[in-house]
């Protein structure tokens, strides 16, 4: 709460909060006690908006029912479970400590416990993963009733055994074609992409998520925490971050924390990286809104963009091609400052 208390004072913070993503670790793991006093400190501090989203990140091995009903209870109205895939072997060779039936087992329960709202993340692109598996996992997913499926494409991250020992992969044409093959299944069901690895039903999009994605405001609590917050447009665009080790913020958050302005400079691409994600891609007027530059800021990417067909502008927004989509770490190349 201290945390929370010196952002609030540090950057002058009076808007009502609109949503609360609980993740990072297992915070499924805590007990409702936890979060009745986390969220019982956050309402003593802030203003938080009737209809906020307050999602919790959540385990399939950590689900109890009575547990999840309590959380429910406590106003937590949407989890995000990470599923990955409804494979065994596939989640021992992930070094997941959950199996297929808990997987199973935890939304069930969410359901049970009141929860209309929730998220199942599923991994795709996995090791020795035939082509089958992943859509059998989308079909399984969706057969669970979630309001939201988040698809994303397995990455070697540094420091974990994948990358330390590279598994053999699918082929980027297998990985291309299982995507496309789970998109299908997700577009008839329903499920409406509008994020790179975001698919939801109507009217359940994650506001969390989707504010980040716009390049809105947001304070991040907690060790490991990021935050970015407005001050003045543009120049004192402020991004924080937590010291990830928990002993290193226990023992000083404050003096650890860093809080550092966004050049202008960096502004566009910066936008871009977050906002193009997004199906709905973006009008002059909210980019100026968002960053306090002018549209003249994005040349001559912009323009080069267009004419290469990776972007298109119409009915006043700016959105990514099919193309631009599919490469979109190519197109925002030509945003990056020479
Ligand atoms: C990125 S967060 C997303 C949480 C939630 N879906 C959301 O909308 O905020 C955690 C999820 O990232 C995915 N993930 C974790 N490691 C990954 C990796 N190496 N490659 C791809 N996806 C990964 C898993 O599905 C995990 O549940």
């Amino acid at each position: 709460m201290l945390d929370l208390q010196t952002d609030l004072q540090r950057f002058q913070i009076t808007r009502p909060i609109q949503s609360i993503f609980i993740g990072g670790g297992t915070p499924s793991l805590f007990a409702p006690e936890s979060f009745e006093r986390l969220l019982n400190g956050i309402k003593q501090q802030t203003t938080l908006a009737d209809n906020a989203e307050i999602t919790l990140e959540a385990n399939p091995g950590t689900f109890e029912s009575h547990k999840f009903a309590e959380f429910r209870a406590l106003g937590i109205n949407r989890l995000s479970i990470g599923i990955q895939t409804f494979n065994d072997t596939l989640l021992k060779r992930l070094g997941r400590v959950h199996n297929a039936s808990e997987a199973q087992k935890a939304a069930t329960i969410a359901h049970q416990a009141g929860f209309d709202n929730f998220n199942l993340d599923l991994m795709f692109g996995l090791p020795d993963a035939e082509k089958f598996s992943s859509q059998q996992d989308i079909a399984t997913a969706i057969s669970l009733k979630p309001t939201h499926i988040s698809l994303y494409q397995l990455t070697l991250e540094p420091n974990t055994f994948f990358y330390k020992y590279p598994p053999p992969l699918p082929t980027d044409d297998e990985v291309f074609n299982t995507q496309q093959a789970c998109q299908t299944i997700l577009a008839e069901q329903g499920f409406q992409q509008y994020e790179i690895s975001a698919y939801s039903q109507p009217g359940r999009q994650c506001q969390h998520n989707l504010n980040y994605w716009q390049f809105g405001d947001y304070l991040g609590i907690g060790a490991g925490a990021h935050g970015k917050i407005s001050l003045a447009l543009p120049n004192l665009i402020m991004r924080s971050s937590k010291p990830k080790h928990p002993e290193h913020y226990l023992r000083d958050y404050v003096a650890v924390s860093l809080t550092t302005a966004i050049l202008p400079a960096e502004l566009p691409l910066e936008f871009l990286m977050n906002q193009l994600r997004l199906k709905q891609g973006f009008s002059p007027e909210h980019f100026q809104r968002r960053t306090g530059l002018g549209l003249s800021s994005l040349e001559p990417g912009l323009n080069l963009c267009l004419q290469e067909q990776l972007l298109e502008y119409k009915k006043n927004r700016y959105t990514c091609t099919e193309q631009g989509w599919n490469f979109l770490d190519s197109l925002l190349e030509k945003f990056i400052l020479v």
